[in-house]
Formats: C-alpha cells, structure tokens, sequence
C-alpha cells in the first residue's frame, strides 16, 4: 500500500547532494493528500466560509476544470475522464455556468485577475462555446469599471487544434495558451498513448506564435518511460529552437492506478530526474530563458498569473468537476477519482443540476497553516515585510531553525527584506518546502492511501 509521508528534516537536507532522493512537486499547500471530508459542523458552515474567505479580497482568480480527453495517457492522475459518443460538452459548459451563479451569489463583485481553463481536454470545447463560458462568468464576477483579466488561458492538447481553431481560441478572448506536448520526440509521445508525428509539434508551436497569443507555454515532462538523456535534449533544444515565451519542464510524477503503474513502470531514479532538470535549466538559460521557478523559464510575454498569484496568497475559486478551490480560509474540491473516473463526473451532475455546491472535501485552513503555505509556496523568493504584513510575523522569527538550516546549507539566502532560494536551493525545492509542513498536515499524508 502505498504512504505519502514527507520526509524533509534537517538530516535530509544534510544529505542532498547525493541526489538520492526526489520530491514531489509541491503546487498546493497542503497537498491533496492531506484533504478529508469535512465534519458536520464544518461542511454545515462551509457557505460562511467561503462566503467570507471572499470577502477578503477583491481580487479573484477563476479556474474552470473541463474534465474529458480523447484518451488517458500513461502517466496522467490528473482528474479526468474518456470523451464518448454521448458526451454532452454544450451541457457540461452550462453546468459550469450554474456553478459560477451559485459562488457570484455568495460574493461582491471583484477585479478577476486571471480566468484559466484547464483539464482534462478543455480545447475540446468549440471555440464559441469558449467564448460564451467566459463572457458569461466574467458577467457573472467582475465588478463594472475593472478591467478585463490579465490573463485568460487555456489548456491545449495538441490533438485537438489546428490553425483554423488556434486562431479561433485567440478571438475568442484567450490571450496565453499552454501547450501540452510533454515531449517532441514523436516515440516518446506514442508510448505515452498519443499519436503525433514530430513535425505536427514543431508546427503546433509555430501556428500558436502565428496566431498573436501573448504568451505561448510549451510544457515538458523528463523522467517518462522509455525516455533517454538524448531523447530529453532533443525535446528541449527543438522547444528553444521556436522560443515560446514560457517552458514549463516538470518531473514525472509517478503515481497509483495509472497507466505506467499497470504496465509496471514506478517512476525515474532520482539521479535521472536532477541531472535532465540541471540539462533543462542549463539549456534554457544558455538560450536566454529567465528561471521564474524549479518548473518554469520565461521569456519577455512569459510567465503563469494564476499559479503566481495563488501562491502570493490570493483566492482561487476553482469551478467544474474535480477543481480545487484555494481560498483564504478554506481548500475545496469537487470530487476525485482515477479508479472510477466517471463517478466524480455524475456526482458534480447531480449536485449542480439540484442547485447545491458540488464540494465534496477538502482542509480547512488556520492562521498557522495559512503561514505554513506562504512559506511553501513562496519561499523561493519571499518578501519578509509582505509575509509580516500577512501573517502578523516575521517568518524567520517564526522559523528560525529552519531557515539556519537553509543559510548553513546555502539552500536560500537573506538578504535585507527578501528571503531567496539559491539555484542549489531551488535544484531540492520540493524537498526543502517539506520542512514546514505542519505536523497536523504530516499525520494526515502519512494516514492517506491511494484508494480514490
Ligand atoms: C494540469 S496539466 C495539463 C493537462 C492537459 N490535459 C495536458 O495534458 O496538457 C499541466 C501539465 O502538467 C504536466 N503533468 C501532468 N501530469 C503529470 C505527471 N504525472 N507528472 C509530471 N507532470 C505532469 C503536463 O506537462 C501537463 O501539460
Ligand atoms: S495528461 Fe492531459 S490529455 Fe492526457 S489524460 Fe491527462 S488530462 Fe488528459
């Protein structure tokens, strides 16, 4: 049975260098892991919470889940399910829409800084259906006299677009797209489940920069089966080759019930993933990309707002099957599975379709987990007085051990009012940020069992 249990302690991080031992990668504080049904009191309470975990801010940021895909790859646990013949998208972009009138009811209007589509296969929507959905839940949230979101993107599977609906999604009102290739070596991409000749990638990213998007995002993955170091350069040197604005290179991430599990294969050795992520950031920067994080180069246009601003600390409401929604007081989500993928799907149905929340569990947030995850997922460059101003403290009086650790380890640096991470530190981010992870977040990762 498999455990989660962080293992980042101070004797850990003594012993990095042999690179024995690869970490997660931490997008969210806390991991999903760590989420549970609430109990009565908390889920009778949950509206109160939400409601006044918006009240907060005025600023929001919307991310609508769209969770069908032609075909499940290899490696994805993301959740999703297959498209079928009776799949009804127009349908599923209503249900959508009714969710967003439930939350606008609970809320002032905002500025909404970022509207991101995600998946799943959202480029499977018909671009107008694309553009409905967003007008109509901006509608819903923006406050008159705000201005337009900074950023509206959309995930793309490279099966589903040609020029003609690239161009479409651009007028349509998407200004950053996010490509995902995972691989440029057409091999590799076919062992993942997916066909595509290695000329329809090049061209993906040509057609994507023609069409005028601001912000073209290309993700990779290193560490998939069957993939070599030659295999990994050939990807990145052809994604550097046609510059989009953003590269995102992510470790595989290995994970129950997926399709390499069932074919045997539990993930790459640690050593492999460091050394095609010292490969990725050595190639990108020599080609003058600017690391913005561990996962992510940019360009002049690059850059990911919304991850950006959820880990500054603002609220995400997550809308559709199987979203997360990461507010002031409160982490939601609606529903997940990868053993019965289609079951979180009926369920979301089901409660929208009657008028309720399709909040199925999530982690109910204090003040001290609140700071725990300013610290997680801004460590990488935290400003001291913006974190005081937050929390009430000085993060380094509030861990001073663990920051010792890290200056001692030259894992980060602090320098005046910021608190950075060293490239060495951001090499063993995802270990390092285990360090603050609370012990009540420990127990319940280590309790978790991959049975969902
Ligand atoms: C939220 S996912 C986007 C899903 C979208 N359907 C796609 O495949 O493009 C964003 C990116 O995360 C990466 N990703 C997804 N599953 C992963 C895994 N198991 N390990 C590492 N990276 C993964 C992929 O690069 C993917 O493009
Ligand atoms: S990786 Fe993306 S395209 Fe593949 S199954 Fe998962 S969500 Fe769908």
């Amino acid at each position: 049975m498999e455990v989660l249990t962080p293992s980042s302690t101070p004797a850990t991080l003594e012993g990095l260098d042999g690179d024995k031992e690869h970490g997660d990668y931490v997008y969210m504080y806390p991991p999903r892991q760590a989420y549970r049904n609430f109990d009565p009191a908390t889920s009778a309470g949950l509206p109160d919470l939400i409601a006044t975990s918006l009240a907060n801010s005025d600023l929001l940021n919307l991310y609508l889940h769209v969770p069908f895909c032609k075909q499940i790859c290899a490696f994805c646990n993301l959740y999703t399910t297959r498209l079928g013949n009776d799949t009804d998208l127009r349908g599923y972009v209503e249900l959508l829409i009714a969710e967003a009138r439930l939350y606008a009811r609970m809320c002032e209007r905002k500025t909404v800084q970022t509207f991101y589509l995600g998946g799943g296969t959202p480029s499977l929507l018909d671009p107008r259906d694309v553009e409905a959905l967003l007008t109509r839940v901006l509608r819903l949230f923006m406050a008159d006299g705000t201005p337009p979101p900074a950023e509206v993107a959309i995930e793309v599977a490279p099966e589903t677009v040609d020029a003609a609906k690239l161009r479409d999604l651009r007028g349509a009102g998407i200004n950053r797209i996010n490509l995902g290739l995972q691989s440029m070596v057409a091999q590799e991409v076919a062992r993942l489940g997916r066909r595509r000749p290695e000329s329809r990638s090049h061209a993906l990213i040509e057609e994507a920069l023609g069409v005028g998007f601001a912000n073209v995002c290309v993700d990779l993955i290193y560490g998939l089966r069957h993939q070599t170091d030659s295999g990994w350069e050939t990807s990145l040197r052809d994604v550097i080759e046609l510059s989009p604005h953003t590269v995102c290179a992510y470790a595989l991430t290995s994970r129950p019930h997926t399709g390499y599990r069932r074919q045997g294969f539990g993930g790459a050795e640690a050593e492999v993933l460091y050394r095609r992520y010292e490969m990725a950031h050595q190639m990108l920067t020599d080609a003058g990309y600017s690391q913005d994080t561990h996962v992510r180069w940019t360009k002049k246009g690059g850059g990911y707002l919304q991850k950006e601003y959820h880990w500054g600390m603002q609220n995400l409401l997550g809308i559709g099957a199987g979203a997360r929604s990461y507010l002031w007081s409160v982490d939601t989500r609606n529903g997940y599975s990868i053993r019965s993928r289609k079951d979180a799907l009926s369920d979301y149905t089901r409660s929208i379709s009657q008028g309720h929340l399709g909040i199925v569990d999530g982690f109910h947030m204090s003040a001290e987990e609140r700071a725990r995850k300013a610290i997680v997922l801004g460590v990488m460059d935290l400003d001291r007085a913006w974190f005081e101003e937050l929390t009430g403290s000085d993060p380094v009086a509030l861990y001073p051990e663990e920051f010792g650790i890290l200056e001692r380890l030259d894992l980060c640096t602090i320098v005046d009012d910021r608190i950075r991470l060293t490239e060495r530190g951001r090499k063993y981010r995802d270990i390092i940020v285990q360090m603050f992870f609370s012990d009540a977040v420990r127990r319940r990762l280590s309790g978790f069992r991959y049975l969902e």
